[in-house]
C-alpha cells in the first residue's frame, strides 16, 4: 500500500446547533478564532502534515466555506491598491491551487462514517487523514504531522487519543488497549460513546485520523450503531476483527473542543493570549474582569 498521505477529508456537514441563532446563516466552521476561521486552523495542520488534497464534505447551507477558500479578486485589489501587503499576506493561506480542494454533499445526516464514506470516490486506493475541525489542537508540532511520523512507523490506521475522565466517555469514542508502547497504543478495540461504566479505558478518540481505504470498503457495509448513525469508529474497531492492526496515538498538545461554547471560549482565550500583538492588552484585562467578579462574589 502506498505510505505517503496525500489526502485529508474535513467532514462538514454538520447543522451546527450548539451555535444556534449564530449558525443559522453561517457555517459553524467559519466562526473565528481570533481572527482565523475553524476550518482555517484545520487545513493549516493538514499542509503541515504534507497534505495538498482537501475533500470537504459539506450539506446544504455550507457555501460560505467554499467562498471562503476561493479567490477574491476585488478585495486583493482593493487592497494592492491601498498598498496593504499585511491583510494581502492574511489573505495567503486561504489559496488552494486550483484542484486542490473538492466538495462533495452529504445529502443525508446519517453521521460521521457516512460522511466520511461520501468521500470515497475521490480518496480511492489510498490511506488518508480525517480533521474533525471542531476540534483545535494547539500544538509545537502540529497534531496530523505527529501523526504522519508515527504512521509511517506503524502499518494500518492511527487514531488521535487523549484522557478524558470517565464520566466523560459518552461524549467519545473509546480505546479498548492491548499494549503501549510510547506514544503509541496497539490497540484490541474500540467502542464510541460507551457509558462510564461500560467503557473499555478512558482514553478517548480525538479528531484526527489516518486511515487505509480499505475502512471506507467497510463503512459501505456498515450498520447503523450508536445513536443511529453509521460511525467511523465502528468501521476502524471492524480493522481489528479483520486482523489488521490499529493504533492510538497520544498526541503532545491541548486540544480544545470548539463544538461546544466552554471549549470555543477557552480556545479564543488561548489563542488570543498567543498572540503577540494581542497578548498583553488582553491578559491585563482577563486579570482585571477577574479580580472585579471576585470582589463582587
Ligand atoms: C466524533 C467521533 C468520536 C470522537 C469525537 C472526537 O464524535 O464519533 O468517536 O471521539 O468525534 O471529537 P462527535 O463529537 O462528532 O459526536
Amino acid at each position: 500500500m502506498q505510505r505517503h498521505v496525500r489526502k485529508a477529508v474535513f467532514p462538514v456537514a454538520g447543522l451546527g446547533t450548539r451555535f444556534l441563532p449564530a449558525t443559522k446563516a453561517i457555517p459553524k466552521e467559519v466562526l473565528p478564532l481570533v481572527d482565523r476561521p475553524l476550518i482555517q486552523y484545520a487545513i493549516d495542520e493538514a499542509r503541515a502534515a504534507g497534505i495538498d488534497e482537501f475533500i470537504f464534505v459539506t450539506a446544504k447551507g455550507k457555501s460560505a466555506l467554499e467562498d471562503y477558500f476561493d479567490s477574491a479578486p476585488e478585495l486583493e485589489r482593493s487592497l494592492r491598491e491601498k498598498n496593504k501587503t499585511d491583510l494581502l499576506a492574511a489573505l495567503k493561506p486561504t489559496e488552494v491551487p486550483s484542484g486542490g480542494i473538492a466538495y462533495v454533499r452529504q445529502q443525508e445526516a446519517l453521521g460521521l462514517g457516512h460522511a466520511v464514506w461520501c468521500a470515497r470516490r475521490l480518496i480511492a486506493d489510498e490511506p488518508f487523514a480525517v480533521i474533525l475541525p471542531d476540534d483545535v489542537i494547539e500544538a509545537d508540532v502540529p497534531c496530523l504531522k505527529q501523526m504522519v511520523d508515527a504512521y509511517a512507523e506503524v502499518r494500518g490506521a492511527v487514531v488521535a487519543a487523549m484522557e478524558v475522565p470517565r464520566a466523560a466517555t459518552a461524549s467519545y469514542g473509546v480505546l479498548d488497549v492491548a499494549s503501549e508502547n510510547g506514544q503509541l497504543i496497539r490497540m484490541k478495540g474500540m467502542v464510541e460513546k460507551p457509558k462510564p461504566e461500560a467503557a473499555p479505558s478512558t482514553l478517548a478518540v480525538i479528531g484526527r485520523y489516518i486511515l487505509p481505504p480499505s475502512v471506507l470498503e467497510t463503512l459501505g457495509q456498515m450498520k447503523r450503531g450508536a445513536g443511529g448513525e453509521v460511525q467511523l469508529t465502528d468501521a476502524i474497531a471492524e480493522e481489528m476483527v479483520e486482523g489488521r492492526p490499529v493504533h492510538g496515538f497520544r498526541f503532545r498538545g491541548r486540544r480544545f473542543d470548539c463544538g461546544s461554547k466552554a471549549g470555543y471560549l477557552q480556545a479564543t482565550v488561548a489563542y488570543a493570549l498567543s498572540r503577540p500583538d494581542l497578548r498583553d492588552e488582553f491578559a491585563e484585562f482577563l486579570s482585571h474582569t477577574i479580580e472585579m467578579a471576585r470582589a463582587a462574589e
